[in-house]
């Protein structure tokens, strides 16, 4: 599906695990028709996936340092205009097997389920696929479907990430939320102490208080 964070999901998982796992992580641009890695950590896009699979770059060569320690990426790679024909799983998925000796985590960044098959042809090469679900946007007759185009068997798939969490669910952990309540309870405070002000005032007008009997008369006098 397009357009749900999976790039983004993708690139934070990556820098989760390198930075506060210590796991030497890399990440594989396999969005031919729409890549982003090399945006999202300001690399060069060229000498990436597309080389490899077309031209037998070798990957070693191929991989890019981010600036973040123990994260490197292999990006996309120059335009290819049939992406399809590109895209070469029995290639991809010994890349991966190559990668695993010097890695301890291998991040696949693919193309939407539906309508691309690359990820529904790669799920099987992997180790599991993990699947990005807009929440509120994100109709559940799609992520059905894509669950049954990426993992028929049910042993594929290892959880979802719900993003958009923030935007659609406010009622849980928005802060807003709790700013919205603060200032209710805050302007029912204001009101309450008004109110309690006013029936004072009233007390003043219409009972005589022997504690304060020159208010009274002053109220009384107007
Ligand atoms: N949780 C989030 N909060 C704010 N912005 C987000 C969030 N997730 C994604 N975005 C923004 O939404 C846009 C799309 O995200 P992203 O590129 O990760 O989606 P994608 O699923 O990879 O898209 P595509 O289908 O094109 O590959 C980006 O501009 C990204 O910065
Ligand atoms: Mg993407």
């Amino acid at each position: 599906m397009l357009s749900e964070g999976k790039s983004t999901v993708c690139a934070y998982l990556g820098v989760t695990a390198a930075v506060h796992k210590g796991m030497k992580t890399l990440i594989l641009d396999c969005d031919l028709r729409r890549p982003t890695m090399h945006k999202l950590f300001i690399l060069g896009r060229k000498h990436g996936m597309t080389e490899i699979l077309q031209e037998g770059f070798s990957p070693r060569d191929a991989i890019k340092k981010t600036s973040i320690d123990k994260l490197d990426v292999i990006t996309c790679g120059d335009y290819h205009p049939e992406p399809t024909e590109l895209f070469d799983v029995e290639a991809i998925a010994t890349l991966v097997d190559d990668m695993k000796f010097y890695y301890d985590l291998i991040l696949i960044d693919a193309a939407p389920a539906l309508p691309v098959s690359d990820p529904m042809l790669l799920a099987p090469e992997l180790d599991g696929v993990l699947l990005v679900v807009k929440a509120g946007t994100t109709q559940r007759e799609l992520v059905e479907r894509a669950v049954e185009i990426i993992d028929p068997n049910r042993d594929r798939i290892l959880g979802v990430v719900l993003n958009n969490m923030n935007n659609t669910l406010p009622y849980y952990h928005d802060y807003r939320y709790y700013g919205y309540e603060y200032r209710t309870r805050k302007s029912q405070a204001h009101i309450a102490a008004k109110a309690r002000d006013r029936r004072g005032k009233t007390n003043h007008r219409h009972r005589s208080n022997p504690d304060s009997k020159g208010d009274t008369s002053r109220s009384h006098s107007r």
